[in-house]
């Protein structure tokens, strides 16, 4: 990410060390991802330590210092989701994605997650195309909301 992105999300949180939680989200929302450089460059500009907030980057699940593409699908595998048919649907996401959970795609478009639980489990199986979920899904329902996310994308 840009320097000047993320001044901009520090300045917001008034340069407070407190906030640095909010800032790590905030910079991962933008660029999909929290490398070094960006490690570093909020460290230096909240003056902690890099392995401060390295540290917390990669304590906190929520966060991470991983390329995650420019969508995350997060695919519920609760107890749910997973009895209402969350494997299939995780199944279709893998072969029409043709990657496996936990990486990206060649082109860094869409990167594939599973989670524990989206809070949706009354309406299961669920999956968030970043901000968006989708629920009551099976195969044939994924792989339609799929093919439009990937025209949408384009
Ligand atoms: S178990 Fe999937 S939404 Fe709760």
């Amino acid at each position: 990410m840009d320097k000047e992105k993320i001044e901009k999300i520090v300045n917001k949180h008034r340069n407070e060390k407190s906030a640095i939680l909010a800032i790590l989200h905030e910079v991962q929302a933008e660029d999909n991802q929290l490398n070094a450089e960006s490690l570093r460059y909020i460290a230096l500009l909240l003056g902690v330590p890099y392995a401060n907030v390295y540290g917390l980057a990669t304590f906190y699940s929520a966060i991470s210092t991983d390329k995650k593409g420019k969508t995350l699908v997060r695919a519920c595998d609760g107890i749910s989701c997973h009895i209402n048919g969350g494997e299939e649907v995780i199944e279709a996401l893998k072969s029409k994605l043709n990657i496996e959970v936990g990486q990206t795609t060649w082109d860094e478009a869409f990167g594939l997650e599973k989670v524990r639980c989206l809070g949706l489990c009354s309406i299961s199986p669920n999956v968030s195309f970043n901000d968006k979920t989708y629920s009551n899904l099976d195969k044939e329902k994924i792989l339609e909301i799929l093919q439009k996310v990937m025209g949408d994308s384009k």
